[in-house]
């Protein structure tokens, strides 16, 4: 049988557990899933693309069907180079929708063969963001409840550097 790819695309600056959650979700309903550090056009990432991959592949080496890559271009051409067939993305509150239907619809239009299916994490990460937890850590809040620990440090690291610590 033909295996199911899914891509999950973020920006990932940086990753979360909630995006972890929605990585577990997905690893139990696709063969493999292609986790992809994509560009925003409109995000000036804290973290380098090199960074976020190395959290990534950290928090995730546990999961035997997840690869992890970066990918400077439109995510249905990535998909289609991996015969990818499905994006994932997450769907956490009513304010994701109109963009999360705007983006599935364009990616659609350039890619019928593709689909975007999307995931609700567990509701304890309903509220989080990458935004807020750079923003927490900024002011020296402990985010060990809501980011895995090898983001927590490099958090408390960047920051602490940016203060001349
Ligand atoms: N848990 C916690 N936070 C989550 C989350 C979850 N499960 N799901 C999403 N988020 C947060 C992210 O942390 C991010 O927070 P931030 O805005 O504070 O940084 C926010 O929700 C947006 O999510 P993200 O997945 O990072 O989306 P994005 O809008 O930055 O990324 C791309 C969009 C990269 C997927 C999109 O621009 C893309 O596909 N780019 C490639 C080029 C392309 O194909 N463009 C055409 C698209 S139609």
């Amino acid at each position: 049988m033909k295996k199911k790819i899914a891509v999950y695309p973020g920006t990932f600056d940086p990753v979360t557990n909630g995006h972890i959650d929605i990585v577990q979700r997905s690893c139990e309903l696709f063969d493999s899933v292609s986790v992809i550090v994509a560009k925003n056009p409109s995000k000036s990432p804290l973290f380098t693309t090199d960074e976020r991959l190395f959290f990534l592949r950290e928090s995730l080496k546990h999961f035997e069907n997840v690869d992890v890559n970066s990918f400077d271009g439109l995510i249905v051409d990535q998909a289609h180079s991996i015969n990818a067939t499905v994006i994932i993305r997450g769907m956490r509150a009513m304010s994701d929708f109109e963009y999360e239907f705007q983006m599935a619809l364009m990616n659609r239009k350039l890619a019928e063969d593709i689909t975007t299916v999307f995931l609700v994490p567990n509701e304890k990460y309903t509220y989080l963001n990458s935004s807020i937890i750079r923003h927490l850590a900024a002011f020296g809040s402990d985010v060990s409840e809501f980011v895995p620990k090898v983001v927590k440090d490099a958090l408390r690291e960047k920051y602490l550097k940016n203060k001349g610590m």
